[in-house]
Order: structure tokens, then C-alpha cells, then sequence
């Protein structure tokens, strides 16, 4: 599988250049709005001096810092703030590679494939570790491929595209073979926010030297426009990565860092609750319609995204295309996500169109 590309982007292109309506079921884009302290944030800072249009400090708003860090328990100097998860990702990856351990980044398959783009733009070599059928990863699987050469464990829960939600034993043990390797684990956790299980852990209940998570608030605050993440640093890692962050960005977006510590400082639990519930939702939505198909699917313990596979149906992208053609509906091709799920199509369930969308692949396929 060619992962280097992510197609992300050419599935879209297709699906708004058809002859027809189609319903986006491929991006990752929340469609419910975000919190309104979010938008008078963003009101507020077009009025202030013109001291508040220039650079803010590179590794992130110290305030927006300091939010952060009381949020997750953790040291303010240990928080960089990033252009997104993305370039959370990127820092931390980058940062376990550059410790010269190993070369070799241990990724899942399925997998959220800009890690494996990253992995070889890196310089590091890619092993996969199969996740079982409902997407959970046995960290003996982890333990069997680890070695001296492992130099990252890169994990993503809740996750993208399986919908697993780790326990918190996987967590620990795989912090625990990261340290036994002298490895990182880098823990995404982009969908925190979203977890409909109740039975998320975050790697920083571990306490270590050998992990570093990476959030962002593109999905929590529903702002994937905005590119306002971080990334939490073992003390003795931080200061390399913020150079990095710095000689690539020079800063981030200083009125989208204000935004958001507004909207977190201000937006009520209930928010994030009724996203969840809308998710709840959905999910019952498309899976009935699945079931009336004859398909079979993963149902999310969290994140946006089921997987499903249509008998004779391939989750290649030549099938992608004609579904946008002959059914009105995009998704993404499984085999995008690695070779385990190449028969599968993922649906992201961010659009107010879950209904007709269901209905639509009901039609086509029974
Ligand atoms: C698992 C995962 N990590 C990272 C990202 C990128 O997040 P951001 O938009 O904050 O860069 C995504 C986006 O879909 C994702 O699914």
C-alpha cells in the first residue's frame, strides 16, 4: 500500500467535481458548530492593539500553555503548542527518532495513514502490528515486534478508523514496553472528546519518561480550521522539540490560540455531552441502515468513523469513485487504513446527512 500520500484530499476533489449530490461521509470535519465563546474570542481579538497581530510566543500563548497543563496535571514547560495534532505528531515522532535508539516506528494496522507518511519522511522504517477485528491492539502483539531497533510506538485512541477505545491495561503495558525498549510511546488522543465508551485512558495516567501525547482541539472544539494543538514532552525531551517547532513555524496562529483558551476557559461540560450524544445518534442511524444493507460494520466505542464491508464490494478506491457515481455517497477507501481492512469502506458520521446517507447504500446495495 502506498501510504505516503494520504488520499484524503483526492476522494474529496472527486466527490465535488461529480455530476451529482453527493454526501461527504470522507473528511473528519465536524458539522456542529463550536463553542460560542470560541466565536467572541475570535470577535474580540479583531479589535484589540495592533500589539495582539504580531508574533506570538513560539512555543504557544502562555496562558493557553498554563490552561493546558492544569487541564492534564502536568508541567506548563512540558506543553507545546502546535499547528494541530498533525504537527503534534510530527514533533513527537521526530523527537523519538532523533534520540538515535532505533529506527524503526511501530505502527497499527489498520492505521491512521499519515504515520506511516511521516515514518518515511523521518527517515525511520515502518512495522506494522495487526489490531484485532473490533480495532483493539494486544500490546503482547506490540511486545513480539518490539526490539532494540523500535524507536517509536505510535497509537491513536479512540481511534481513526477502527473506533476501538483502548483499556487502560493496553495503555500501561504499552508504556511499559516503550520504557522496556528504551522506545517513546506516542499517544494521539485527537478524539478524546469523543469517546462514547466511558472507558478512554490517556497515556499521561502513565506516569513516564518514555511517552509524550499529542492533542488537539481541531475536533473537540470543532474547529479543524483553526490548526491549535499540543504536545506533552517528558522533561528531558522538550526543549529539542520546540526548537523543531520553531525552525519549522517560527509560531503558531496567535488569534487562534486566544479563541481557544477562551472557548476553554468558558464552554460549559454540556457542550462536549451533547456532541457525544449526536454522535450516539448517528451511530445508531447508520448502523440500522447497515444492517437493512446486509452489510457488515464496526460499531465506534468513540471517534466519527464505522467501518463497513458490502459483500463483493472492495474497499478500493476505484469502488470509492463509483459509489460517489452510482450511490451519492463518499467515503474512504479501507485499504487506505492498511491491507487488514481492504475490503472495507470507512463512512465519517460528520454530516447532518447520516439519514440519507444510510438510506442511499441501503438502496444501492439490497
Ligand atoms: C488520528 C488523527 N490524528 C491527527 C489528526 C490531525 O489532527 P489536526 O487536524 O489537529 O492536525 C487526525 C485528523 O483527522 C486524526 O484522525
Amino acid at each position: 500500500m502506498e501510504y505516503e500520500t494520504p488520499l484524503f484530499f483526492r476522494v474529496m476533489q472527486y466527490a465535488s467535481s461529480a455530476d451529482r449530490d453527493v454526501i461527504d461521509m470522507v473528511s473528519g470535519n465536524p458539522d456542529w458548530d463550536p463553542p460560542a465563546a470560541l466565536r467572541e474570542g475570535l470577535h474580540e481579538y479583531a479589535d484589540l492593539e495592533s500589539a495582539a497581530f504580531q508574533y506570538p510566543p513560539s512555543d504557544g500563548l502562555r496562558e493557553l500553555r498554563e490552561e493546558i497543563a492544569a487541564r492534564r496535571g502536568v508541567d506548563v514547560e512540558q506543553v507545546v503548542v502546535t499547528n494541530g495534532a498533525g504537527e503534534a505528531n510530527y514533533l513527537a515522532m521526530a523527537r523519538a527518532l532523533e534520540r538515535d535508539r532505533g529506527d524503526e516506528v511501530l505502527l497499527t494496522d489498520p492505521v491512521y495513514p499519515y504515520y506511516p507518511g511521516k515514518t518515511t519522511m523521518l527517515g525511520g522504517t515502518q512495522r506494522f502490528v495487526a489490531a484485532d477485528e473490533d480495532g483493539q491492539l494486544d500490546p503482547a502483539d506490540v511486545r513480539a515486534a518490539a526490539s532494540e531497533r523500535t524507536g517509536a510506538i505510535v497509537v491513536n485512541s479512540p481511534n481513526n478508523p477502527t473506533g476501538a477505545v483502548y483499556p487502560e491495561e493496553t495503555i500501561e503495558e504499552l508504556v511499559a514496553i516503550a520504557e522496556e525498549y528504551d522506545a517513546i510511546l506516542v499517544s494521539d488522543e485527537v478524539y478524546d472528546h469523543y469517546d462514547l465508551s466511558g472507558r478512554f485512558a490517556s497515556a499521561l495516567e502513565v506516569e513516564s519518561d518514555h511517552r509524550i501525547v499529542t492533542n488537539a482541539f481541531s475536533k473537540s472544539l470543532a474547529i479543524t480550521g483553526f490548526r491549535v494543538g499540543y504536545a506533552i514532552f517528558p522533561r528531558d525531551l522538550v526543549e529539542a522539540a520546540r526548537s523543531r517547532h520553531m525552525l519549522v513555524n517560527v509560531a503558531g496562529s496567535r488569534p487562534a490560540q486566544y479563541a481557544v483558551l477562551q472557548a476553554l476557559r468558558e464552554t460549559d461540560p454540556a457542550y462536549y455531552e451533547a456532541n457525544r450524544e449526536l454522535l450516539r445518534e448517528r451511530v445508531a442511524t447508520f448502523t440500522d441502515a447497515l444492517d437493512a444493507a446486509g452489510a457488515e460494520y464496526t460499531t465506534p466505542e468513540g471517534s466519527f468513523y464505522v467501518l463497513a464491508r458490502f459483500e463483493d464490494y472492495p474497499g478500493t478506491l476505484e469502488n470509492v469513485f463509483r459509489l460517489i457515481d452510482e450511490a451519492g455517497v463518499a467515503g474512504m477507501p479501507g485499504d487506505a487504513f492498511g491491507e487488514s481492512r481492504s475490503d472495507w469502506l470507512r463512512f465519517a458520521l460528520v454530516t447532518p446527512r447520516v439519514e440519507e446517507a444510510a438510506e442511499r447504500l441501503a438502496t444501492y446495495f439490497s
